[in-house]
């Protein structure tokens, strides 16, 4: 299927933007939502990200006068029912893509205020999604983004979305059960159960993409045009790991290690989250299903990230240093990690493997800023055991 009216909510975002020029490339009709949900909290707590792209009324300016392509932005909070149902109702979308969440693990960690800032934002968020579709178009297909770490790290297999159980001599297939490691990810398992329920009760389409952290800034679709470069965030809140340690390396500042760096998870290709995104696009789940795809690339811990950062620090003439400090947050450090993830593969996914060149070429960008880097940024303040 193409040229379908998709409407992306958090296209601000580190992926958001970045998904609708790919959409848009591929021929959709892309419209982007956003309220500047995470530039505040990010303005608020004083961190700045390396990459700041303009506002989004600008960088749809931009794509068009790069694509000749139209992306109409809504500025609108995604938590104000009417307002989503008036912009749907404006551009009446035939999928949605629902990023709009708040997406990180130590900010929803770090006091009442944020937890509960975590918790409203994230279910208040899919719940109007959902009553909008209800109410509107029940065709609608939802692609919500996921976490891998709604599985938390269990001793078997961790299956894509369910799990086939017999007990007592019958047989039953559940959701596979989650065990999410912090207040974001808790969220993210229950906006799925949320829409599963829908799916049972009003024939819902959806697709929740558990997604693993995500590296890289670069696109196709934004070229060499810094101004369409995704934010990249590099601090200890909002920076994902591997986009953090290429601005340590950068900065000449040890990469923090959590404890002994033996936790495993899956990573992607910022550019395979937009081919996955689409791929499930124009395959939708069927009206009733609630479809689940594990959507990484590959595994690693976080000790083998940080040695492929110092390599590729090498080859740029940096000694980059590793740091193993104590680990703020509740985790694993040592455990078996054998994730499915066939779907996206089996739609055509053609994975970009985490190499050398592609983190020299990000570590030259982010060398081109190297004054800008704020060291007091990187130190984990978070710990999980409550406060800041
Ligand atoms: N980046 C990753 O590595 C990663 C990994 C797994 C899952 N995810 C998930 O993917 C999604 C996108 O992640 P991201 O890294 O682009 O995050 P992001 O914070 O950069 O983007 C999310 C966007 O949603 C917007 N938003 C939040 N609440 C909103 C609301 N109520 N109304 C309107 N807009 C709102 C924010 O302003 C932001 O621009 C998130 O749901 C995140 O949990 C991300």
């Amino acid at each position: 299927m193409s040229g379908m009216r998709v409407l992306v909510l958090g296209a601000d975002g580190y992926l958001g933007w970045a998904t609708c020029m790919h959409l848009s490339a591929a021929g959709h009709q892309v419209a982007g939502l956003d309220n500047y949900f995470r530039r505040d909290l990010a303005r608020n707590l004083d961190l700045p990200p390396l990459l700041d792209p303009p506002a989004l009324p600008q960088r749809a300016r931009l794509w068009r006068e790069r694509s000749g392509r139209e992306i109409p932005v809504f500025i609108q909070d995604l938590c104000d029912y009417d307002a989503l149902v008036e912009v749907m109702r404006r551009f009446e979308p035939q999928a949605v893509v629902h990023y709009a969440e708040q997406p990180s693990a130590p900010y929803s960690m770090m006091g009442p205020a944020e937890a509960r800032t975590t918790l409203v934002n994230n279910l208040v968020s899919t719940l109007n999604l959902v009553q909008a579709i209800g109410a509107l178009d029940r065709g609608v297909h939802v692609v919500k983004l996921g976490t891998m770490g709604v599985y938390g790290t269990p001793n078997i297999d961790i299956e894509e979305g369910y799990l086939t159980v017999q007990h007592k001599g019958r047989e039953h297939t559940f959701l596979y059960p989650k065990t999410p490691g912090s207040l974001y990810h808790l969220t993210k398992a229950q906006d799925g159960d949320l829409l599963y329920f829908y799916c049972r009760m009003w024939d819902l389409a959806v697709t929740d993409l558990n997604q693993g952290p995500v590296y890289g800034i670069f696109s196709q679709e934004a070229g060499d045009d810094p101004r369409l470069l995704p934010p990249l965030a590099y601090d200890d809140i909002f920076g994902t790991v591997l986009n953090r340690f290429v601005v340590q390396a950068a900065a000449g500042v040890p990469l923090t290690v959590y404890g002994q760096g033996g936790q495993t998870r899956g990573y992607l290709n910022l550019m395979d989250t937009l081919t996955c995104v689409r791929l499930a696009l124009e395959s939708p789940a069927e009206p009733g299903q609630y479809r689940v795809f594990n959507q990484f690339t590959e595994t690693f811990t976080v000790m083998e990230l940080a040695r492929a950062v110092v390599e590729a620090g090498a080859e740029l003439g940096l000694q980059v240093e590793v740091n193993n400090i104590p680990n703020p947050r509740r985790e694993a450090e040592e455990h078996y990690y054998n994730p499915v993830h066939r779907g996206l593969l089996e739609l055509g996914l053609q994975p970009h493997y985490l190499d050398t060149a592609m983190l020299v070429k990000m570590l030259r960008l982010v060398l081109e800023h190297r004054d800008r880097i704020r060291r007091d940024l990187m130190d984990p303040r978070v710990t999980w055991q409550g406060g800041a």
